[in-house]
């Protein structure tokens, strides 16, 4: 069995997809029960849970899903939102504090809760966690926090594979909030060159990639990389 968080769209649902394509049963994780729901109607194998990972009740619903299981052979880190591009001066810190609970406090807790089930876990990570880029501060910070998260989990939780997976750029909703936007910036102009140049990945060649990185790797290729990136490897 594997979790997913962020289960209803983008990488995560795709994801989920691949995995139940792959004869996998999932726990999908999102809050919104309706686009959450189309899974199980149409994989079998796919569980739904609806619950807010920004709560810890919702934190909470994930673990005592998994409580039946005897073990968990992944979990993957998915759930998050693209925060607004905001000028420095003006970031908005109650929703920094929100996407810093959904991208970086779940996961640990999700990890340290579930910890003697799991296996594996992928982390999505994100070229933004190092990269400077103007009126992209916050996701940069959220990103750059759960990277040092995703590090120290690869570095202490000895029985465990961590995989840190940078999936490019890809076509999802979150991306494409920032291609949609009026307003022009530095990360619109990225995007839209990458889009220019064919390089935003549709999310079933990732999804499809992720499920090659948790069925297909053995421990030791896992262990010989602290970092997966698409392109190279698949
Ligand atoms: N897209 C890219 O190019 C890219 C590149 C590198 C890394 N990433 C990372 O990949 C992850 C997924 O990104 P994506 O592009 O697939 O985003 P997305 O399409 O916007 O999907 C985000 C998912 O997270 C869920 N979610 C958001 N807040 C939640 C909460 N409080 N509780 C539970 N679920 C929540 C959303 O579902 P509900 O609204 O139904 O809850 C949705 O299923 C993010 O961590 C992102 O930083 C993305």
């Amino acid at each position: 069995m594997f979790v997913v968080t962020g289960a209803s769209s983008g990488i995560g649902r795709a994801v989920t997809v691949a995995l139940a394509e792959r004869d996998q049963s999932v726990l999908a994780v999102a809050r919104d029960s309706t686009r959450l729901l189309e899974l199980p109607t149409k994989y079998p194998l796919v569980t739904a849970i609806a619950a807010d990972l920004l709560t810890a009740e919702g934190v909470r619903q994930v673990v005592d899903a998994c409580a039946p299981h005897s073990s968990i052979a992944g979990i993957v880190h998915a759930a998050g939102t693209l925060i607004e591009p905001q000028a420095f001066g003006s970031i908005d810190t109650v929703v920094l504090l929100d996407e810093m609970r959904v991208h970086v406090m779940a996961p640990i807790e999700l990890n340290q809760q579930l910890q003697a089930l799991l296996s594996r876990i992928v982390f999505l990570d994100s070229y933004s966690s190092n990269d400077l880029r103007v009126g992209w501060a916050a996701y940069s910070i959220v990103k750059a926090a759960a990277q040092m998260a995703a590090r120290s989990a690869a570095e202490e939780l000895k029985h465990v594979q961590v995989i840190r997976a940078f999936p490019g750029a890809v076509r999802t909703p979150l991306v494409d909030a920032v291609l949609n936007s009026p307003a022009d910036s530095p990360t619109r102009r990225t995007f839209r060159a990458l889009q220019a140049k064919g390089k935003l990945y549709p999310p079933d060649e990732i999804g499809g990639w992720i499920a090659w990185l948790l069925l297909d790797t053995s421990d030791e290729e896992l262990t010989a990389r602290p970092t997966w990136q698409y392109g190279e490897t698949f």
